[in-house]
């Protein structure tokens, strides 16, 4: 556990030096604890702030990311995420904090966050993980515990468990919503379907290969 900790700390060391170049907007205050008001019909980028005299120390703090995900899926990984809806205290200070968890063999596919670079660090397991830049350039590499990758900001990533152990990685963001993309969901798991003759043809599959595929989604 301690040395869960040490390598959180250095996590979120490395990304409070990096707050200088965060999306997010700066905070014109010390804290925003986020509520959500449905009386009003003004429409916010965001949520709202608490009052600060009614701040707690729990809108600061979060407890359970000691506690695995169920994998038991059919990619084999899951993930505690921690955005501003799980943890108040986050709104307008453009961080975020996740816990993956990955069966051996599992999973976590090929995605992107729009608004989010993120720090990857290894717990537990042997992960092979990478991006691809807008060059379709894979930057990729087997990953053990301590070890960090970063994502830049809304590239394509991915990484499996390849280790015969279950595995574990915290991951760290500049956003306080950096949001997911998953690319099969969304080019076959799409409401309503995307043409598909058009998936077809791009990615020279014959059409009853991408309805299979969408039936699936
Ligand atoms: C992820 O884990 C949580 C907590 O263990 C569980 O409730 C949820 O069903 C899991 N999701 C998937 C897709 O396996
Ligand atoms: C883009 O990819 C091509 C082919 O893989 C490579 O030759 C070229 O150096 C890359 N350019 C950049 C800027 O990475």
């Amino acid at each position: 556990m301690k040395s869960v900790n040490f390598l959180l700390a250095i996590v979120l060391l490395a990304l409070a030096s990096s707050l200088a170049s965060a999306y997010d907007p700066s905070p014109l205050q010390d804290f925003c604890v986020a509520v959500d008001d449905t009386k009003t019909a003004i429409f916010v980028n965001g949520k709202f702030c608490k009052d600060p005299t009614l701040a707690t120390p729990d809108d600061f703090t979060f407890s359970g990311l000691n506690i695995p995900t169920d994998t038991n899926n059919f990619l084999g990984q899951n993930a505690t995420q921690l955005t501003v809806d799980q943890f108040p205290g986050l709104n307008t200070l453009g961080i975020t904090l996740a816990r993956v968890d990955y069966a051996p063999g599992g999973v976590n596919p090929p995605h992107i966050h729009p608004r989010g670079t993120e720090l990857l660090l290894i717990q537990k397991g042997t992960i092979f993980a990478g991006f691809v830049d807008s060059n379709n350039t894979l930057f990729s590499k087997i990953l053990y515990p301590g070890d960090v990758i970063v994502f830049p900001l809304a590239m394509n990533h991915f990484q499996v468990n390849i280790g015969k152990t279950d595995g574990v990685a915290f991951a760290s963001f500049n956003s306080q919503n950096p949001g997911v993309i998953t690319l099969a969901n969304s080019i076959f798991g799409t409401n309503p379907p995307i043409d598909p003759y058009a998936l077809a043809r791009a990615f020279q599959l014959d059409v009853n290969v991408v309805k299979e595929l969408q039936a699936k989604f």
